[in-house]
């Protein structure tokens, strides 16, 4: 009977229209969204103008987007998604980095750079080094382990940002980890910053009252060959908003102090002078999930 629907007869026939869904995964994503979706409105009850409007939101916000702008991911982000993806997906790897969002700036190429090169020399503000290790969840050093960093300048602004005022590549690099799996290069201790509110997630703030900012920090991209990629951040420690972030991205874990060495032979170790600011960040890496592991269950039925 797919006449007369009521407000609960409904859900139940848009479930059913999707019974011959040959792809099992996809058949139980959309039962699950039109329960809750159905659920949402119930609840809402929103008059036709309210829902005229919500679908100009998500209209604008499409519109917002080109090969440089992904206003929907945005919108994942201030509306706390796109972290419930990635902390629901860190369960499976707890030994690991913690994870965080991969942002909206990460939309060019970093340039290769050698082990210790300064990722942002066209910026203002003191140089500061950041090092680290790429270990494996059992404690082995990960050799030759791509690690792609990103940041924003002492100003709050990505090199994507001011276009004519830095060279796309400023704030970037991409480093390979030596033979025992470490890493540093130089840079500047980058500032906190307000995410893009010039689209409808910027107007979602402003009705909602919530403040744009997100606490400093350097973006890690880290890719070796048999381990999970990890997207994650280190923030740094003491930085304004570090208890507010508009995308709820911050773990204690990523939090990491800037502190002073002092010592001569360290900072001659890493070619700069003494003293000098160091944030160090060991990332630890899971391995990828052999294809017989997941099967495994299939394999014994087969054998059966
Ligand atoms: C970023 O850190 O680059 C970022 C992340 C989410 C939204 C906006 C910016
Ligand atoms: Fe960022």
């Amino acid at each position: 009977m797919t006449t007369d629907l009521g407000p609960e007869s409904l859900t139940a026939a848009v479930v059913g229209s999707f019974k011959n869904t040959p792809d099992q995964r996809l058949k139980a994503v959309l039962e699950s969204l039109t329960h809750h979706l159905h659920e949402f409105v119930r609840e809402v009850a929103p008059s036709i103008q309210e829902w005229e409007a919500a679908i100009d939101f998500l209209t604008a916000t499409g519109q917002k987007c080109d090969d440089v702008r992904q206003e929907f991911i945005l919108l994942s982000d201030v509306l706390g998604v796109s972290m419930l993806v990635e902390t629901i997906n860190d369960e499976e790897t707890p030994d690991a980095t913690d994870s965080t969002v991969l942002g909206p700036f990460h939309m060019v190429q970093s340039p290769e750079r050698v082990l210790g090169e300064n990722i942002s020399a066209e910026s203002e503000g003191d140089v500061c080094v950041v090092r680290g290790s790429i270990t494996s969840v059992t404690g082995e050093p990960v050799p030759g382990a791509r690690i792609d960093v990103w940041q924003a300048n002492t100003k709050g602004f990505y090199d994507v940002q001011q276009p004519g005022i830095q060279t796309i590549g400023n704030g970037r690099g991409l480093f390979t980890a030596d033979e025992h799996g470490e890493f540093y290069f130089r840079s500047v201790i980058p500032s906190y910053y307000p995410i893009p509110t010039d689209g409808p997630v910027g107007d979602l703030l402003r009705a909602t009252e919530r403040r744009p900012y997100r606490p400093a920090h350097i973006h890690f991209n880290v890719a070796a060959p048999d381990y999970m990629k990890l997207t994650t951040h280190i923030f740094v420690g003491g930085s304004e908003y570090i208890d507010s972030d508009a995308v709820f991205a911050v773990k204690e874990s990523l939090i990491k102090p800037f502190t002073t060495n002092a010592d001569p032979e360290a900072a001659a170790a890493l070619g700069v002078a003494a003293p000098f600011v160091e944030g160090v960040i060991d990332i630890v890496l899971h391995p990828e999930a052999r294809p017989h592991e997941d099967s495994n269950e299939t394999v014994k039925e087969i054998v059966r």
